[in-house]
């Protein structure tokens, strides 16, 4: 099909589609050649949506409306208050247009995704309310479950706290080939944890229901760069609930109930056949063990970069905040009408104030926990093969690295309360020597979590992200002094595939392989528990050409 045919289809199905949702057809469509493939208005605001009987839950979520492409492109959205699930085919051009509806500046990051600094939703690019962001660039990935939440600076805690988060999903020819359940049978979960005040609203740092107002530029609002006893969010968490929040402004958010999608439904019906589970932790702080009730295994297909090579098994799997994971489980293993549960089992080592000034979570980090049961169907099982061979991936190179006999180390530090990199909090345009790097190049980062420079020694597991890029994990190590803690995770680590986000254990080095390719320019790298990146676990790193 030649492109003006094919240009001329996809603006008549934006049309159908603008007419469907009751908005005004476009008018002419851009110059051939110019016009991206998908064109979508990405809109955040104050909502309320019922999520518990009773009142309504004041909300912040995204909002989308299709411009023009395919109106499959866009979906309603996991469920709940989460934001649409934005589908996309690798090769795409895309167009997304933010408009800030919120009472405070945000910005939006597509995690995982491969795009020029000036798309990646760095906080220096935050817009005020009522400004609006474009976004423009070509689906470089390979296909993958990635996703989209706000960044700005000192605010993505409370921003995606409240509901502004959504999937992104990327699908290509060699995933396509596969016949992977799809359609109904290929499910996203999204994992989060709130906890709810008397009146259905959520609770965050102390204060619940601002969800959809009073925001405003508050005394702290912001927070400060860099941090300190008293500064950014800190001082005003300390404000608004005491003692405790202000512990929670700094260790993580947690929350005692847990949602799947945006819902409190505890389960669904599945029919007896595969399905393709694609899961997302997209909680402020909290790590999950997951695990099927009965011990079998899970089948892990892929993770934050794509498709595993192959399929592997797992007794339990580990998922940090903003990690990805997805499943391939055939339902008809199991008699119809089994009640099917997974579960989060206990571990040690997690985020624990039990010592702390704060007190203890109502669910600490690290107990066990239902998070979404299966009803299995009645009917005869649907056999579903599992392909053996899922992806081409090359075997990370180590030793083709620019540093491969010197990993650059970066240790997560605590000072008075406040978290750096090698010490250093967040400095909004700076990046320094060490986080230079060239592009083209291949380097070998080093995370240490040994809590050697930290307040009181206390160490606690991170989540380590970097923007921009996907990279292998190709080593670990863990300190004795925490071996029996990192035994209750340990097996549940998926290492063999594309990672954008780690799981740093207290006590262990992670070491991973990155390649800067494509675009110069400056980046985040950053602990995803969102309290930790707001009170300054978070640097650049610069691409320099
Ligand atoms: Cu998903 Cu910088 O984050
Ligand atoms: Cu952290």
């Amino acid at each position: 099909m030649d492109t003006r045919r094919r240009n001329l289809l996809i603006g008549s199905s934006a049309a159908a589609a603008a007419a469907a949702i009751g908005l005004p057809a476009l008018g002419a469509p851009a110059k051939r050649g110019n016009a991206p493939d998908l064109h979508i208005e990405l809109h955040a605001g104050p909502d309320r949506v019922a999520i518990r009987p009773g009142a309504t839950t004041q909300v912040w979520r995204y909002r989308s409306r299709l411009l023009r492409g395919d109106a499959a492109a866009l979906e309603a959205g996991a469920g709940g208050y989460l934001g649409p699930v934005i589908r996309v085919r690798a090769g795409q051009r895309v167009r997304i247009d933010l408009v800030n509806g919120l009472p405070e500046s945000t910005i939006v990051h597509w995690h995982g995704l491969h795009v020029p600094d000036t798309m990646d939703g760095h906080p220096r690019f935050a817009i005020a309310p009522a400004g609006r962001y474009e976004y423009e660039f070509t689906v470089a990935n390979r296909a993958g479950s990635y996703w989209f939440h706000p960044h700005p600076h000192g605010r993505t805690g409370k921003q995606v706290h409240a509901g502004l988060a959504g999937l992104f999903l990327i699908s290509d020819d060699e995933e396509a080939a596969l016949g992977l359940p799809d359609g109904a049978h290929d499910l996203p979960l999204v994992l989060q944890d709130r906890t709810f005040d008397a009146d259905n609203q959520f609770v965050y740092l102390g204060s619940s229901g601002d969800g959809a107002g009073k925001q405003g530029g508050g005394m702290m609002g912001g927070g400060m760069m860099g941090g300190g006893m008293m500064g950014g969010r800190t001082g005003r968490s300390m404000m608004g609930g005491g003692m405790g929040s202000m512990m929670a402004g700094m260790m993580g958010v947690l929350g005692d109930q847990i949602l799947v999608n945006g819902s409190l439904q505890p389960g669904r019906e599945v029919e007896r056949r595969a399905y393709r589970l694609r899961l997302l932790n997209a909680s402020n702080t909290r790590t999950y063990k997951l695990a099927w009730n009965d011990a079998s295994p899970l089948t892990v297909i892929g993770t934050d970069g794509g498709l595993l090579a192959a399929p592997v098994q797992r007794d339990y799997l580990m998922l940090a905040p903003a990690e990805r994971a997805d499943l391939w489980v055939d339902f008809g293993r199991w008699p119809p009408g089994t009640e099917l549960t997974l579960r989060s089992l206990a571990f040690e080592g997690g985020m624990d104030m039990g010592g702390m000034m704060g007190g203890r979570a109502a669910l600490p980090d690290g107990a066990a926990f239902a998070v979404h049961s299966f009803r299995v169907g009645a009917g005869a099982a649907k056999a579903g093969t599992l392909p053996r061979r899922l992806s081409a991936i090359p075997a990370p190179e180590p030793r083709l690295a620019v540093n491969a006999e010197r990993p650059k180390v970066f240790e997560l530090t605590m000072g008075m309360m406040v978290w750096g990199i090698n010490g250093a909090g967040f400095d909004m345009l700076g990046a320094s020597e060490l986080e230079t790097v060239k592009l083209g190049t291949q380097e070998v980062w080093e995370f240490r979590n040994d809590g050697r420079r930290s307040m009181m020694g206390m160490v606690m597991p991170h989540s380590m992200h970097v923007h921009g890029v996907q990279f292998r994990v190709i080593g670990r190590s863990v300190s004795n002094k925490f071996s029996n803690e990192y035994g209750t995770v340990s097996a549940g680590l998926v290492d063999e595939g594309w990672k954008d986000t780690v799981l740093v254990m207290p006590g262990e080095r992670v070491r991973i392989l990155l390649r800067f390719a494509d675009y110069p320019g400056l980046f985040l790298y950053h602990c995803h528990m969102l309290e930790h990146e707001d009170s300054g676990l978070m640097r650049n790193y610069r691409v320099k050409a």
